[in-house]
């Protein structure tokens, strides 16, 4: 089976929308200091255009977590496959998620962070897809909310691949 990418968000329109989430945050933290907590690998390029356009003070730690379906816990288990470098206790984070799909990631995320007593947390998404949800969740910061498509590139991938793609792509998967 291969597939075909077809461009769904352009790489200007990207760029805008970050441009306005920045400001956003600017606004709400002004006179605060921020840790971003960049969850890898998908956010990565959306995680630094958006540090880029940050006025306040900056630090940035990185974590790899994935959730798995347990039919015996409603929200599944989250394996933290790289754990974040640095406490986070005191300090007010925002967690940078790719894309906010059944909510269970970013849910489970957001619970293990809590327990180690950050001094405020808000969750910051480019894309979510609510048609999918089956954890209530909601980011403060979301960049674009999309249809229920498969889509990779900007950092996202499909196998891995197309992560490097400039603009946000639905992925069409064809027989052969
Ligand atoms: P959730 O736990 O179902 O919300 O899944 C979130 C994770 O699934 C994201 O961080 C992505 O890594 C992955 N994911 C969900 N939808 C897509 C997609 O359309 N393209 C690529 N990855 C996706
Ligand atoms: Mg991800």
């Amino acid at each position: 089976m291969g597939e075909i990418i077809h461009e769904m968000i352009t790489e200007k329109q990207i760029t805008e929308k970050i441009t306005e989430m920045a400001a956003q945050i600017n606004k709400d933290y002004e006179g605060k200091e921020i840790h971003l907590i960049c969850i890898l690998k998908g956010s990565v390029f959306f995680c630094c255009e958006l540090a880029k356009r940050l006025s306040v003070p900056v630090t940035i730690d990185f974590m790899a977590v994935s959730s798995y379906g347990d039919s015996t816990e409603s929200q599944g288990r989250l394996v933290v496959k790289k754990d974040l470098d640095e406490p986070v206790d005191g300090l007010h984070c925002i967690v940078v998620e790719d894309i906010v799909d059944t909510g269970s990631t970013l849910s489970l995320t957001k619970k293990m962070l809590l327990a180690r007593n950050p001094a405020s947390l808000k969750l910051c998404t480019l894309l979510d897809k609510p048609a999918r949800r089956e954890t209530e969740i909601e980011a403060e910061y979301t960049g674009f909310v999309i249809p229920d498509k498969f889509v990779a590139g900007y950092g996202l991938d499909y196998a891995q691949k197309y992560r490097n793609l400039p603009y946000i792509g639905e992925v069409e998967f064809i027989e052969d």
